[in-house]
């Protein structure tokens, strides 16, 4: 993937097109897989049936005001429902939750197929059961940038499970190319 002059010119007036691509997108792809990240899967209602996809670009953002982030690509299924929701479900996995995070970034058409996993709260967001944490978020702000949206949220409820079963406290993460579990290091 190497940014093209086309796409260089579709970039809005940020730094990413100030700049002459220094990077091929393989180095890039080669040199971030290296990155770490917690796995999350970001849903919502989309007001025609639930809509949601596994994401590793959450951030936490700020604390006064809570606000968290996420990139979604534009080219994904899900970007027109992103785009027109006012809140949405970040779901923090735990590393029992690794066939979820698989399930929901492959066939969009069955991510929610199994109705055992997922429920709704009152406030209409569907909310996959087992997850370790899970932040609401009013959607403040998107941003268009490069060939994806920064999601900018207030996070206005934050869910904990107050009695994790053992193992079910973990973190999922996400490593070249693969699922992992935390380990410790001695102090
Ligand atoms: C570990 C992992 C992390 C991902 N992170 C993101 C992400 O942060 N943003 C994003 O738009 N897609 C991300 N994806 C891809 C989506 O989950 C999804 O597969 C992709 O958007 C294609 O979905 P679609 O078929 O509904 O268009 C990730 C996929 C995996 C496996």
């Amino acid at each position: 993937m190497s940014l093209s002059m086309s796409n260089a010119l579709e970039c809005s007036a940020t730094a990413a097109s100030e700049h002459a691509p220094g990077v091929r997108g393989d180095q890039y792809r080669s040199a971030l897989r290296r990155h770490p990240a917690g796995v999350t899967i970001v849903t919502l209602e989309s007001g025609s049936g639930p809509v949601g996809f596994t994401a590793t670009s959450f951030a936490s953002l700020s604390l006064d005001p809570p606000l968290v982030s996420f990139n979604i690509t534009d080219t994904s299924s899900s970007i027109g429902a992103v785009r027109s929701a006012e809140s949405l479900v970040i779901h923090l996995l735990g590393e029992h939750q690794q066939h979820l995070a698989q399930r929901f970034a492959r066939s969009a058409a069955e991510r929610f197929s199994d109705e055992s996993l997922w429920t709704r709260i009152e406030s209409g967001e569907p909310v996959l059961h087992g997850t370790p944490v899970w932040l609401r978020v009013v959607v403040d702000r998107l941003i268009p940038l490069g060939d994806s949206t920064l999601v900018v949220g207030v996070v206005v409820r934050a869910h904990e499970d107050p009695n994790p079963a053992e193992g079910k406290r973990i973190p999922l993460l996400y490593h070249e190319g693969a699922y992992h579990r935390p380990v410790a290091l001695e102090e």
